[in-house]
């Protein structure tokens, strides 16, 4: 093919092209040994796209542009509580696990806690709540929300609370954010009381494969896409770090994504053979419940 681009330029916008084709590619590499009308169809897309990757959908810019975290949950912030079918996926299980450890008499921590989504649900069903997060434009929709709980901005590696405080607590979607998770466990399994039950759910190593990030915003109006970084950390060093806290795995738990998080993909709606293909039967989450030992 006649190469029309001067030597050595870089791209100069990331294009839905890029992300189409990696869908395209993904879809193929799953199932190549099985299928071969599959896969002949997936290189006629994959042709087409090529030959029109300068016409929409696939010349749309999208030039995802990376936030550092405090200003990324900054600018998230107002947006945060939106549809999001990742914490609809999610919400289920954190109930479910926390649910018979619950009560009146049952102090809760909402680590990392955003806008206080969990520290919501956990005030609701009567528990004394404390939240924490190091982004204070989150703590502050928190606040307006739950105004019975209190909320505290610190770092997960750092609780201000004293040794075994809480009887259960949550760290949800934010040990990504960490490139080794292990101190914000430490800290979560130090300031839990022997016996108690801690919760924690993450995106699965699986959404890597996707090119699954933080994303937030939209590409309306010339804005670009935003992300803020996720490191996707294994059953290895969840496990390690899990032993290093003195926590137990009561349960564990990897559901699949879910049709509605795949449908919030862009090829949903211009590659859904592909993208069923290359998301099918991939877990989207990983949640953990955890006992600290006596
Ligand atoms: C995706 S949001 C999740 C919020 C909430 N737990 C939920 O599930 O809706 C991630 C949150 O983690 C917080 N966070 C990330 N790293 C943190 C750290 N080291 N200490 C405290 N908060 C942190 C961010 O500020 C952000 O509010």
């Amino acid at each position: 093919m006649e190469n029309t681009e001067p030597a050595g330029a870089p791209a100069a916008e990331i294009l839905a092209a890029h992300y189409f084709a990696g869908i395209l590619g993904m879809s193929m590499l799953r199932r190549w040994y099985e299928d071969a009308e599959f896969n002949e169809a997936r290189l006629a897309e994959l042709a087409a796209l090529l030959a029109n990757r300068h016409e929409f959908p696939h010349s749309l810019a999208l030039s995802p542009l990376e936030h550092e975290l405090l200003d990324g949950y900054a600018r998230w912030s107002a947006s945060y509580d939106g549809h999001n079918p990742l914490i609809e996926a999610e919400e289920p299980h954190v109930h479910d696990l926390l649910t018979p450890h619950l009560g009146a008499d049952v102090r809760a921590l909402d680590g990392a806690c955003g806008t206080g989504r969990h520290a919501a649900w956990l005030a609701a069903q009567g528990c004394t709540v404390d939240g924490v997060d190091q982004s204070e434009a989150m703590l502050a929709v928190a606040r307006e929300k739950v105004p019975g709980a209190a909320f505290h901005e610190a770092n997960l590696t750092a609780l201000p609370f004293d040794d075994a405080t809480f009887d259960v607590a949550v760290c949800a979607l934010a040990l990504c954010h960490l490139a080794d998770p292990t101190n914000g466990i430490v800290e979560l399994g130090r300031v839990l009381r022997p016996g108690g039950t801690l919760v924690i759910t993450d995106p699965h190593t699986s959404s890597a494969l996707l090119g699954g990030q933080a994303f937030f915003g939209g590409i309306v109006d010339g804005e670009p896409m935003r992300w803020v970084r996720n490191h996707y950390h294994s059953a290895a060093t969840w496990l390690r770090a899990f032993r290093t806290a003195g926590l137990e795995v009561t349960d564990c738990r990897e559901p699949e994504f879910t049709d509605a998080q795949t449908a919030a993909s862009p090829s949903a709606l211009f590659y859904p053979d592909a993208l069923k293909a290359a998301a099918g039967d991939l877990p989207g989450l990983w949640v953990w419940a955890l006992t600290k030992r006596a």
